[in-house]
């Protein structure tokens, strides 16, 4: 049963882990709720049946808010013509993909925050991904198969929208958060050219930095990453041409937990399409990123409507413990 989606509160989204080490078999990884499971990452056997079950083709679906329906979403799915041609999508406009992490939904946290976000900031189309069918599994290992076989998916999807609409892929800009942050590159990658735009907040470290399916800077044209909870539960490495460590990139300022950190970002990405804002100082290395030491002249804003094509490097921007959270 398709349901059109409400986004009627701020629920509590997220995604992920504790730290990493590729070589260990057992590891804490935290779900949307912030609730830790323990990992078991040799046991795959039972993983690949559970994660054969999932086919994101048919079960991923596409809630599309615009400014004419910005609370009550028009679902719409891969190959569906009827209810593409009655929704508001109007391919002259941008559009925003939003991607959430493992057992949220498009309800969670990331659609929460930043639907209404976008749609204050811009007329835009914005289509909140619900693979939640890939996304909800307790077990971890699946629904890290399942990001990429969903990550494939949507970009078979914007293929098709685009078919149907005479939309260009210049007009994207998507945006994913933990599991959902490492999925965007998978969705650039499967594309006949290149998005323009990809924003991975706090991508997942559990289980893939050694993973040849890791988002990295080859994803779009301009990729930009905002670490918050780095080393913990997302990754700590730069892995796009630009990498933000907003407060050090590890313990976000007004947070106590791992989790709260985790989630920031969503908010500051939320602000940055508000009211701009976020500018940050360049650092030689993601070290001195994290511990202040930045003593190059340039200067980035962080998040935003428009990709920085053609710069790159590594930022430290220090916010406010609450809203608003920007400095500037
Ligand atoms: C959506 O995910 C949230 C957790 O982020 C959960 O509380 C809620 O029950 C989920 N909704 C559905 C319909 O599964
Ligand atoms: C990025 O990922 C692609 C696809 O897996 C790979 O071909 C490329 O070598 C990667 N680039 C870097 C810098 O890791």
């Amino acid at each position: 049963m398709l349901g059109a989606i409400a986004i009627v509160c701020f629920a509590i989204g997220a995604v992920t882990a504790l730290p990493e080490a590729s070589s260990l078999r057992y590891q804490y990884v935290q779900d949307a709720e912030g609730v830790s499971h323990l990992v078991d990452f040799w046991d795959t056997k039972s993983d690949l049946s559970d994660a054969a079950r999932y086919n994101p083709t048919t079960e991923n679906i596409y809630h599309l808010f615009t400014r004419n329906n910005p609370s009550v979403s028009q679902p719409l799915l891969h190959g569906n013509t009827a209810l593409l041609s009655n929704s508001n999508f109007n391919p002259s406009k941008k559009t925003v993909i939003l991607i959430h992490g493992w057992r949220t939904n498009v309800t969670g946290l990331l659609g929460s925050v930043m639907i209404p976000a976008l749609l204050q900031g811009g007329d835009v189309n914005v289509i909140g991904l619900d693979w939640s069918a890939g996304a909800s599994t307790i077990n971890y290992l699946a629904a890290m198969a399942n990001t990429v076989t969903s990550g494939a998916a949507v970009a078979a999807f914007i293929s098709w929208l685009n078919s149907a609409t005479g939309a260009s892929l210049s007009s994207y800009h998507i945006i994913g958060h933990s599991l959902g942050g490492q999925q965007v590159g998978i969705v650039g990658r499967n594309l006949d050219g290149q998005l323009p735009y990809i924003t991975s907040l706090d991508p997942t470290l559990a289980g893939w930095i050694t993973n040849p399916d890791s988002f990295n800077a080859t994803d779009a044209v301009y990729t930009e990453v905002i670490h918050t909870n780095a080393g913990v539960n997302g990754v700590l490495l730069p892995a796009g041409d630009v990498d933000f460590y907003p407060n050090g990139g590890v313990v976000m300022t007004g947070c106590s937990g791992n989790y709260c950190s985790h989630d920031r970002g969503i908010y500051y990405m939320a602000e940055s399409v508000i009211s701009g804002g976020f500018t940050g100082r360049e650092c030689s290395t993601y070290v001195t990123a994290i511990s202040g030491d930045c003593d190059l002249p340039g200067s980035l804003k962080m998040g935003g409507w428009e990709p920085k094509t053609g710069v790159s490097g590594i930022y430290r921007v220090d916010t406010n413990d609450s809203p608003p959270f920007s400095m500037d």
